[in-house]
């Protein structure tokens, strides 16, 4: 399968990340968080606007087109003073997982980090999100800590923290 990574700049660009958003977190998540916390960290996390606001905080996105179709995103949110960067997302449509995707995504996450100088690759999953939790394990992460964030609205997010050195690879 041909799969390029589209950096996420325009506006156009912008509404088809949400676009995926909404599709990956309905089907995703409304299991795992319920529906009411979906919609409410889709409406502050993943609206057109919240991820220009991201953007233009330092974050950057791209898109994974599959076979000409919008297939998946990732976002990185690095830290230069501390030589780390966030995973603050991948996302793989449902239809298109274990076929190695998730895989070539991390990897090209992977290699924009190596050429920002980032040492150490970290990110937050729901606890329950047990295959998301194996897919980190395979790719060479380590739950380091549980971690307990309010994200306003009467919602907590009730995550592990795990981590990935880059040093070795
Ligand atoms: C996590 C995610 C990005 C992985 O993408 P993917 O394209 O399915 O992953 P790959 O096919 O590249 O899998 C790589 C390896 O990870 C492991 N893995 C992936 N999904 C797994 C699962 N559901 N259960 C167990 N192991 C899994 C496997 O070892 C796999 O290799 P294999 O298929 O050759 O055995 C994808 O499942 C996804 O988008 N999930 C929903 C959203 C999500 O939870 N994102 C993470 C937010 S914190």
């Amino acid at each position: 399968m041909v799969e390029n990574f589209e950096k996420v700049q325009s506006q156009a660009q912008i509404k088809r990340t949400s676009l995926l958003a909404r599709k990956i977190w309905q089907e995703h998540y409304t299991p795992i968080i319920g529906i009411e916390q979906v919609e409410y960290m889709l409406k502050n996390f993943q609206s057109p606007e919240a991820i220009s606001d991201q953007l233009q905080n330092g974050a950057v996105y791209y898109l994974v087109v599959s076979a000409g179709e919008d297939s998946g995103y990732l976002a990185l949110e690095p830290d230069p003073e501390m030589a780390s960067a966030k995973l603050s997302k991948i996302y793989v449509l449902k239809d298109k997982r274990r076929c190695g995707l998730g895989r070539k995504t991390l990897e090209f996450a992977e290699m924009l980090c190596r050429d920002m100088g980032v040492k150490d690759l970290w990110l937050t999953v729901n606890r329950h999100n047990h295959a998301a939790i194996a897919f980190y394990r395979q790719e060479g992460f380590t739950a380091a800590e549980t971690v307990v964030q309010d994200i306003g609205g009467g919602f907590v997010m009730d995550d592990y923290k795990m981590v990935k050195s880059l040093s070795r690879g």
